[in-house]
């Protein structure tokens, strides 16, 4: 029951293409949701990030990773029934913290990538159970950019570092270069 309803949740938002929504290759068309969920995600957070920074600097801009990341997560986790989120193993807020599942999963990016994998493709899904419920979890890599050393890189301008520090007392999400794993997005999906 719970199922039919994020999917009829899903195909009223158009994550899941109708012509998917009943082959029962559910494993994969999880993904698929979880892959648009994340671009959906990516592409508003980027888009009022670069917005604010053109409008007022990075400073004003730190609003929108303040604000606005929370508010669409928790938007789109309202509209789909799953949990979407971000993490990494370097936080700046704590309410990002990973759990153990997820932070094996960043731990083996870093291992991935190591080995020489695109950080642009890093991917995991699983289904693992939960005090006995089971769940559909995904992750996918989050690269650093250019944009974003403005506030996690090593170097901050003076105003950015001190707004940062009022806000994030215990922030660790600092010192990235480009091409660095930033974090990740993070999704849930109970299934019982
Ligand atoms: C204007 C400053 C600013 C810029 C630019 C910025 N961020 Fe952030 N970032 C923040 C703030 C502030 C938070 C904390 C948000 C919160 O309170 O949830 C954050 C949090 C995050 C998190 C969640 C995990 C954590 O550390 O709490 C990720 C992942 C992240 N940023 C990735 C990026 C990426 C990737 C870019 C570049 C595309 C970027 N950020 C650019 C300020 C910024």
């Amino acid at each position: 029951m719970k199922n039919g309803k994020i999917l009829i949740a899903g195909l009223a938002l158009g994550l899941i293409p109708p012509a998917l929504a009943g082959t029962p290759d559910q494993a994969s068309q999880r993904i698929l949701e979880s892959r648009k969920i994340v671009k959906q995600f990516m592409g508003r957070l980027k888009g009022e990030l670069q917005r604010a920074m053109k409008a007022g600097g990075p400073v004003k801009a730190i609003e929108v990773c303040r604000n606005e990341a929370p508010a669409i997560a928790g938007e789109m986790s309202q509209q789909t029934g799953w949990r979407v989120g971000r993490t990494s193993l370097k936080v700046r807020n704590p309410n990002n913290a990973p759990d153990a599942w997820e932070r094996r999963v960043l731990q083996d990016f870093e291992a991935r990538k190591a080995r020489g994998e695109d950080v642009r493709k890093l991917e995991h899904a699983e289904i693992v159970a939960v005090n006995g419920k089971k769940q559909f979890r995904y992750m996918k890599a989050i690269p650093t950019g250019r944009i974003c050393l403005r506030c996690h890189g090593a170097k901050l301008d003076p105003a950015v570092d001190q707004t940062l520090k009022q806000f994030y007392p215990h922030d660790r999400a600092r010192g990235f270069k480009v091409g660095d794993i930033r974090g990740a997005f993070t999704i849930i999906q109970p299934l019982d």
